[in-house]
């Protein structure tokens, strides 16, 4: 077939397009890029170039498993320095992530996430207390609490941890090297090529926060190891598990790696859901007023408990289009396998790095039609759901694909369910300023930046 050029900026000689990127929020050059060329694009860095997808199809194309798969993009290759071949940054053929994956997969089924539920609602409680609390007289840091919320639940639920941070003002360490690990190995993986001592203060801070992130998970491990337990959770199945098809174990060093890999792919992903979807229900009042009458008619004023969560598909639906608009992992790798044409016209070499631009493709006008950017949690629902899924595979693809995708949905799903329910249940919110419009800050997921509520208790709080 007839075969086009994949468009694209020039760039700079060296550099290519290092500068056209920036730095703060790398993903708003990204859609800037989409809007200007369209459903493909090649964006060049030294020694690499990446292609860029963007729509619905071409999406769909590539996450056709026989003939693309997960590549291990620039900037996981910097976070590799801290969690090596863990289940999240793990090559594809890398043996430790079949092993991990079988030992793990089991400790995440459904029994496993249901029996979780007990220790998801006491930390969600600790939330709740705490804004009660506050009263309506102090804002909110609405992410700064989410995160919070799903550091001490991850933590609690998978490895029996007690991070505590409602208890403290300021963030434990991990929290902030974590942040600032995931940040440069963003800006790690755009370094312009200058000679190594110019980066020794950087690398330096970057190594040190490694060292924290790693100690913290020593310490868990340590403490397991010195007050073994009954507790069929994550850290069990990591200690004990064996992996059916090898017969091996994990080693101490990949238990770490994936304990890291676990706190951090763990809470940053839902603390920023859930701060969306606040975010959402308070610019539409409406979504709002319904969402809490699902609750109130599910739940009425008794605790939120298990079986509640499947008898909330609004609030189920107020999630998908929030990870719709604002899809926390906004884009993932894959590259081809063999030489091959997408899109029946652009030729790829085999090995071609691609970026499948999911907070682009997420909003594509061949699906949504003029509506695409609107917050209308109703086309969500089960049913229009699953029809949209058919006329248009991978549409919404916030968990990522296939055999890579994301190994904790069940976990984050539940722990999201029971947050919104509990935290409508018992209060009112109003935006701290009605004029806020949403803004991004961006690490290797995005949250929304200066986003402040208030709580205001309802009638007696169960
Ligand atoms: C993988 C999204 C919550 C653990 C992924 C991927 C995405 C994703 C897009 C694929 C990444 C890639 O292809 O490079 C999300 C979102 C979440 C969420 C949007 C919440 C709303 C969680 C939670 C956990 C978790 C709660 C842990 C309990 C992981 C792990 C992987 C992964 C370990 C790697 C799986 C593998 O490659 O085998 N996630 N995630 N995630 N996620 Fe999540």
């Amino acid at each position: 077939p007839e075969t086009v050029p994949i468009p694209g900026p020039a760039g700079l000689p060296l550099v290519g397009n290092t500068f056209d990127i920036d730095t703060e929020f790398p993903l708003g050059s990204m859609l800037n890029f989409a809007n200007q060329y369209g459903e493909i694009f090649r964006l060049n860095f030294p020694g690499r170039n990446v292609v860029f997808v963007t729509s619905q199809a071409l999406i769909h194309e590539l996450c056709d498993e026989k003939r693309f798969q997960k590549t291990v993009s620039s900037a996981l290759q910097e976070v590799r320095h801290g969690v090596h071949d863990g289940l999240f940054t793990a090559r594809n053929d890398e043996p430790n992530w079949g092993v991990a994956h079988r030992i793990l997969m089991p400790a995440f089924g459904p029994m496993a996430i249901q029996n979780m539920f007990p220790e998801m609602h006491e930390i969600a409680s600790q939330l709740a207390l705490k804004w009660a609390r506050h009263g309506s007289g102090e804002a909110i840091k609405v992410t700064d609490d989410f995160t919070r919320l799903t550091l001490d639940t991850i933590a609690l639920c998978s490895m029996d941890y007690r991070f505590n941070s409602y208890y403290h003002d300021e963030m434990h360490p991990f929290v902030d090297a974590m942040a600032d690990f995931l940040v440069e190995s963003g800006t790690r993986s755009r370094r312009p090529p200058l000679p190594g001592f110019m980066y020794s203060k950087v690398d330096r801070k970057f190594h040190e926060d490694i060292k924290i992130l790693r100690e913290t998970a020593e310490g868990v491990l340590k403490s397991r190891k010195e007050h073994p337990n009954q507790r069929k959770d994550l850290l069990t199945a990591m200690l004990d598990g064996v992996d059916p098809k090898t017969g091996q174990k994990l080693s101490d060093d990949s238990i770490i790696d994936n304990l890291i890999t676990f706190l951090i792919a763990g809470h940053e992903t839902t603390s920023g859901l859930l701060s969306f979807a606040f975010y959402q229900l308070l610019k539409n009042p409406e979504t709002y007023r319904r969402a809490q009458k699902e609750v109130d008619d599910v739940c009425g004023k008794g605790p939120v408990k298990l079986e509640h969560m499947n008898k909330l598909p609004y609030i189920a639906a107020v999630l998908r289009e929030t990870l719709r608009l604002s899809p926390t992992i906004p884009m993932i790798g894959v590259e081809s396998k063999e030489d091959t044409i997408i899109g029946g016209k652009y030729e790829i070499p085999k090995g071609q790095p691609f970026a499948l631009l999911f907070a682009k493709s997420h909003v594509d006008p061949a699906v949504f039609g003029d509506t695409a950017n609107d917050f209308m949690p109703e086309r969500m629902l089960d049913e229009n759901f699953e029809r949209l899924n058919k006329e248009f595979p991978d549409f919404w693809k916030p968990f990522g694909n296939g055999m890579r995708a994301c190994i904790g949905r069940p976990f984050a799903w539940q722990e999201a369910l029971l947050v919104m329910a509990m935290l409508l249940q018992n209060f009112n919110f109003m935006p701290e300023d009605p004029n806020y419009t949403l803004q991004y800050k961006q690490t290797l997921t995005t949250k929304p930046k200066g986003f402040y509520m208030r709580a205001m208790l309802r009638d007696g709080m169960s």
